[in-house]
């Protein structure tokens, strides 16, 4: 069987990063499977503008919104031109809703907390909505001050500073019951122990509160044969509870096996996948994929690391864990464990790219093709 995956190269240390982590997707999907990957690339950020004139080419977005599995390296955001980030363009017009993060950790990479291996959590972040909908106003412009006098003169609002910036925090019913949805499935279908809501209710309780409220629906109304309530636990069950966003913070670091999938708002979201992935020494080596409902589109967490880019020295362990993730969703999680086995593998001989040798005793720094080259004869 044939499968076709989109690919965008990426800026920076986009190309090195896909030369040495390709190789190893494709041998590993060869030692699990008869699949065969048929590789179609998207053009994208810098490559496109050369090549086309525009960072984002309509042909992309065209393929991207009929595809059903991407994967992309990082992008730079253009200066100029009008568009805020092509990240948060593709997010948006492919609504690509819900943002996946897989932490874990792997033994041997040195870490802030003293017991890394306890955590193992998948965090859905919501994409679409909150404050990062880009609906701000800058302080004693126009708009802002007419949106100041609305506020007062309608709405009754007293507390508000005329010299106040506003920024819109909407979220919706709908986008956060689809993410608690996602999240639910994912923690039925891997059988997962517990989800957890992570809000701010008990401040912002018309957005955030009513997250969690809908969130609980969500998981009564469609998933009641499957979930349990914290206080009433049944074996066998998701427990499904939450956490203030604060409290989670301490929560992850000093309880962290009490969780393990996560549902919350983008802001939270955000916060909290970084937190985690440093937590575990990981940052460089964090992949993620965001989902719509009709494509699953992988991405390589990092940036476009414009310092180091073009000299071999870049970790492509985020593509490469990427690839993994793709092939658990498509349905061979052999090949993925046989990729991250691999990878623990290169990292326990200390031979890694010098950004996790800074992490590792000892450590012999290769290049990021030798890297790849390791992992790829561990397979
Ligand atoms: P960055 O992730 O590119 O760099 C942060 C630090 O991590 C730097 O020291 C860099 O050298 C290092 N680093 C990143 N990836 C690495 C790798 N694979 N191997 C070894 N070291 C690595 O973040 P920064 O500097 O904030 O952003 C640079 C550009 O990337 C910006 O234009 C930004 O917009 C873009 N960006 C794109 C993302 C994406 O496409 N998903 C995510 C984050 C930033």
């Amino acid at each position: 069987m044939r499968k076709t995956i989109y690919w965008i190269e990426g800026d920076g240390v986009g190309p090195e990063i896909w030369r040495a982590a390709r190789p190893v997707i494709d041998a590993a999907l060869a030692e699990e499977s008869d699949m065969t990957f048929d590789w179609v690339e998207l053009l994208a950020g810098e490559k496109a503008r050369c090549e086309t004139g525009s960072p984002l080419p309509e042909e992309t977005l065209k393929i991207l919104a009929r595809a059903e599995v991407a994967m992309k390296g990082p992008l730079g955001t253009p200066v100029g031109g009008g568009m805020r980030s092509l990240n948060v363009t593709l997010r948006q017009g492919l609504d690509l809703y819900a943002c996946i993060r897989p932490i874990r950790y792997f033994q041997g990479i040195e870490s802030p907390v003293k017991h890394p291996d306890r955590v193992n959590m998948v965090i859905f972040r919501e994409n679409t909505e909150d404050v990062y909908a880009g609906i701000e106003y800058a302080a004693t412009t126009r708009e802002c001050r007419r949106l100041i006098a609305f506020l007062r003169e309608e709405l009754g609002v007293a507390k508000i500073d005329d010299a106040a910036a506003i920024g819109l925090k909407p979220m919706t019913e709908a986008a956060s019951k689809r993410l608690v949805r996602r999240a639910l499935r994912y923690a039925v279908d891997h059988k997962q122990p517990s989800l957890t809501l992570v809000h701010k209710g008990n401040i912002m309780k018309f957005t955030e509160g009513a997250f969690r409220q809908w969130g609980y629906d969500v998981a009564s109304a469609e998933f009641g044969e499957a979930t349990c309530a914290e206080k009433k636990p049944v074996p066998g069950r998701i427990v499904v509870k939450d956490r203030i966003a604060d409290a989670m913070f301490q929560e992850v670091l000093v309880r962290p096996e009490n969780y393990h999938v996560i549902a919350t708002p983008n802001l939270n979201g955000d916060y909290l996948s970084d937190a985690l992935a440093a937590q575990v020494g990981g940052l460089g080596l964090a992949p993620g994929v965001n989902i719509s409902d009709s494509l699953a589109f992988f991405e390589a967490t990092h940036g476009t690391a414009p310092s180091i880019a073009g000299q071999d020295k870049a970790n492509p362990g985020s593509v490469i864990l990427c690839g993994a993730l793709m092939l658990e969703h498509l349905g061979v999680p052999k090949a993925a464990d046989r990729i991250r086995t691999s990878l623990e593998k290169a990292i326990a001989a200390k031979t890694v790219t010098i950004d996790l040798a800074g992490q590792i005793h000892d450590a012999t720094t290769v290049g990021c093709a030798a890297f790849g080259e390791i992992v790829g004869a561990n397979l």
